[in-house]
């Protein structure tokens, strides 16, 4: 049982002294492998310490004043953390976010009173809607504002070597032979490495670097890779070497694909209990590769960088996995492969004739959806409704919500068989409409041109 903490002041107080897991049901080799739990940072990740101690610093240099605006680029949880420490010492809070983070993650932040500003996420250092570039020109246009920027900002690999390097010496019981840990800004592992090369130079650091960032190649040949490509990993993984980022000190490298990244973590829930965010992934993958590798036990420390909570509606959730590709399901060789929620898994979203309009819109509303195929007590398709359908109904008089939907669906349905082609569905979606997939025993599912899209890009990917 870890030593009670007396009740804190305020959320701040409340960032760092995290707890470490013992990982003891996933192989790890001779090696025993140790996590430090920073998902359980207030704002839920590592990035809580380097923006406290950022804006500590920005107060110490006079560089920020009272109301001021915090503005900075951020993949997320830097923001999370900086619009803890503003909404706590009351600064304003300006993020510009690449458009392909969670919308957890968004919610979040704008929950916490920031400002968001989203911008793409398929361009690279230099164009003006880079994250980075945009941050720094609504900096120069704000006034009274500080540009945090944690890729330049040596606050950053502070925090680490004065916070996080020192827990883990004595949490470890100041014995550590190597630690993996992943590269955003470069602030963690050049801060640990100073730490470490000043109480324990036999301490080796590993990147775990996401495939398609430059970073690996970097560690293997000095060199960062040419080409860059893509990766769906939040908060890790370069296009270019951040300022701060001091490799010299990092000795070993992985290159982990997004596949094995998202299944770690996944794995680390079902057998560790730890709900961990998909960066996590990639640096457990690493140290797992690192442990099983060795020829003598060795202590390694990775890291639990953000909670999973974060990516509920994407690494855990299986709808997601199978429409980017990462849960192959057994192909059937028909239009079955290309239904996502399958009726016979029950993942279809359906209502029943006798539910009321009601209950069929706040279904639709919750899982943001515009149609509901209508299933009879035999599991027979009935019909199908559409928020058009509810709408035309309902018109200006809200009491006819309780009509029923027996009464408004679609009967006269157009179903294919899973045994029609693929180009009988465009027909179908040129019209604005799903394909309801059936035959005259069963229901199977709906196809969207989504669905298609996915489909065929898959089949790319495979080929
Ligand atoms: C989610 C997440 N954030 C941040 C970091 C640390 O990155 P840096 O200190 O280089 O920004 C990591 C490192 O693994 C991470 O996984």
């Amino acid at each position: 049982m870890s030593t009670l903490q007396p009740p804190a002041e305020n959320a701040l107080e409340m960032i760092g002294n995290t707890p470490m897991l013992r990982v003891s049901k996933i192989d790890t080799g001779p090696c025993t492998l140790f996590l430090k739990l920073e998902s359980q940072n207030p704002g839920g990740s590592i990035k809580d310490r380097i923006a406290l101690s950022m804006i500590d610093a920005a107060e110490r240099e006079g560089k920020i004043k009272p109301g001021g605006t915090l503005i900075e680029a951020t993949a997320g949880n830097t923001g999370l953390g900086l619009a803890l420490v503003a909404a706590q010492k009351g600064y304003k809070l300006t993020l510009v976010i690449p458009d392909k983070m969670s919308q957890e993650k968004i919610f979040h932040l704008r929950a916490l009173g920031a400002e968001v500003v989203m911008t793409r996420s398929d361009v690279e250092k230099g164009h003006p809607e880079y994250y980075q570039d945009m941050a720094l020109a609504i900096a120069a246009k704000t006034p009274n504002s500080f540009f945090v920027n944690q890729f330049g900002n040596a606050a950053n690999p502070l925090a680490h070597e004065t916070t996080t390097g020192p827990e883990i010496w004595k949490q470890m019981a100041y014995n550590v032979d190597a630690i993996v840990v992943g590269v955003g800004s470069g602030g963690t592992v050049t801060g640990l490495g100073r730490f470490f090369q000043s109480v324990s130079p036999d301490t080796e650091m590993v990147l775990a670097d996401p495939e398609g960032s430059v970073l690996a190649e970097a560690v293997r040949t000095g060199t960062p890779a040419a080409e860059v490509g893509s990766w769906v990993v939040e908060g890790i993984g370069e296009d270019f070497i951040p300022d701060i980022l001091d490799l010299s000190l990092v000795k070993k490298a992985y290159a982990i694909s997004d596949q094995e990244s998202l299944m770690t973590i996944r794995a680390l829930l079902n057998k560790e209990a730890i709900l961990a965010g998909t960066s996590s992934g990639t640096l457990i993958a690493a140290a797992l590769r690192y442990c099983r590798e060795q020829t003598t036990p060795k202590r390694v420390v990775s890291f639990v960088c953000d909670t999973g909570n974060k990516y509920l509606s994407k690494a855990y959730n299986d709808n997601w996995m199978i429409e980017q590709g990462f849960i192959k399901r057994t192909p059937r060789g028909d239009l079955r492969d290309l239904i996502i929620r399958r009726q016979k898994d029950r993942a279809v979203v359906t209502a029943t004739p006798n539910d009321t309009l009601l209950a069929a819109y706040n279904r639709m509303k919750l899982y943001d959806i515009s149609q509901l195929p209508v299933l009879d007590e035999s599991g027979k398709l009935a019909g199908i409704i559409d928020e058009m359908d509810i709408l035309l109904r309902v018109g200006d008089d809200p009491d006819r919500f309780s009509i029923k939907v027996s009464d408004v669906m679609t009967s006269k349905l157009e179903t294919l068989p899973p045994t029609a082609g693929l180009r009988d569905l465009l027909p179908i979606f040129e019209r604005g409409m799903v394909a309801i997939i059936a035959d005259n025993d069963q229901f199977y599912g709906l196809i969207t041109r989504i669905d298609m899209v996915n489909h065929l890009r898959a089949k790319l990917r495979d080929h």
